[in-house]
């Protein structure tokens, strides 16, 4: 890198940095956070490691990748799929947490079986892929040789991008002319990254330019949101509007909700845009008031499952965990009054998370760490199933929490 790109990247850093301790500073003057928050959420992550090691021992082939557990089998993808990412990236956590050199040889090896995905055309989700494996290990360990790898990976990803619709579309299959889906937003962090590293601000404006126009055509009056758009090619305006996991087209599928709340408080905490932030505030306030939200916080697949005990018996734990990682971020941006609203909800969350109604026994659950997450409802597909990205997220907010 050259030296003033260099100097841009360190400059972000350290601004980011100082909105960090700008954060410290305020709950420490304050005084809004408790010690034994950070206690419990430095057990928590001691009790995962040793669930992970187990983990870890169990799966020694960084291509062939646990994905989830249901019905007593565990179900693998290979690199190619969009959950690929979530186990190198747990693995980062664990290092982050404990600084543990065998934890960093496996984040390595199990990051390094990913490189050729810098390349893969096939997906949108080449932001979950690669920012979670070679983002974390690059905002960990500062390794140089990934930033071209990530650069590599953005390039991949702007591919996907329509300046006309001013979107990257999603799924490389189906019907749809152009569908963009909620989840989408969670791969505009590697764009943000791309311009850190190159200075180069074209995947900073497409990134501004998707959370715009999702938040334009995605949500409801009610900060609710569809699943899917399908765009016009021709026109750049949607031409359709559905689910594809919640329950009803018009629904709020509550992965799909915590995707939207976690997406804009990371765009916001790149732009400093006011307006992202205030939809930010806008989705979690929807999920935390909803009547349907249970009262320990970890909501069903759907806000609008119906009252019948076949559909709403199904939790998502991985909604709850990815919505306790963006509440713990959003407390950072936001006034006092708010910020303990957002942390007590986030702590309400991993305390539920981390009691035997969630958390997987030792050797329970294919060593996976949640269990009760809904993959795909309507298919029928990873029901009360443990997710490679609940427990991701879990140990993200544990981080998160930890540190605050
Ligand atoms: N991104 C796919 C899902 O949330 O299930």
């Amino acid at each position: 890198m050259s030296t003033r790109l260099n100097s841009i990247f360190v400059s972000v850093s350290a601004a980011l940095t100082i909105s960090v301790s700008a954060m410290n500073d305020l709950n420490a003057k304050e005084n809004t956070w408790p010690q034994d928050n950070v206690a419990f959420c430095s057990a928590a992550l001691d009790k995962a490691e040793e669930q992970l090691d187990d983990f870890r021992k169990a799966y020694t082939n960084p291509r062939k990748i646990p994905t989830s557990y249901s019905e007593n089998e565990v179900k693998f993808t290979n690199p190619m799929g969009w959950t690929s990412g979530f186990v190198a990236g747990s693995f980062w956590y664990i290092y982050e947490h404990n600084k543990d050199a065998s934890w960093l040889e496996t984040a390595n090896k199990w990051t390094d079986a990913l490189e050729k995905m810098q390349f893969n055309r096939k997906t949108h989700d080449i932001g979950f892929i690669m920012n979670n494996s070679f983002g974390n290990g690059l905002r960990l360990i500062g390794d140089k040789s990934f930033e071209p790898i990530l650069m590599n990976s953005a390039k991949t990803l702007m591919e996907r991008y329509n300046p006309k619709i001013g979107a990257t579309y999603s799924w490389s299959w189906g019907t749809w002319e152009f569908p963009v889906i909620i989840d989408n937003m969670m791969n505009l962090e590697l764009l943000f990254n791309a311009s850190l590293i190159s200075g180069d601000k074209t995947y900073y404006d497409a990134a501004v330019s998707h959370a715009t126009v999702t938040m334009k055509h995605h949500f409801r009056p009610d900060h609710s949101s569809y699943h899917l758009v399908n765009y016009s090619r021709d026109t750049g305006l949607p031409i359709g509007k559905q689910t594809f996991q919640g329950i009803a087209d018009d629904s709020s599928w509550s992965r799909g909700q915590a995707w939207g709340a976690y997406g804009y408080t990371t765009v916001y905490r790149y732009t400093k845009d006011e307006k992202f932030l205030t939809h930010a505030k806008n989705i979690v306030n929807y999920v935390l008031n909803h009547k349907n939200m249970p009262e320990d916080l970890v909501p069903y697949f759907d806000y609008d499952a119906p009252d019948d005990p076949s559909i709403t018996n199904y939790r998502d734990s991985s909604a709850a965990s990815l919505l306790a990682s963006a509440l713990l971020e959003l407390s950072g941006y936001v006034d006092k009054n708010e910020a303990s609203r957002y942390q007590e909800a986030a702590m309400k969350m991993l305390r539920s998370l981390a009691s035997p109604a969630y958390l997987a026994d030792k050797d329970e659950n294919g060593h996976f760490l949640l269990k009760q997450a809904t993959g795909n409802f309507p298919k029928d597909l990873d029901l009360n199933a443990s997710l490679n990205y609940g427990d991701y997220y879990y140990l993200e907010a544990l981080n998160r929490c930890k540190t605050l």
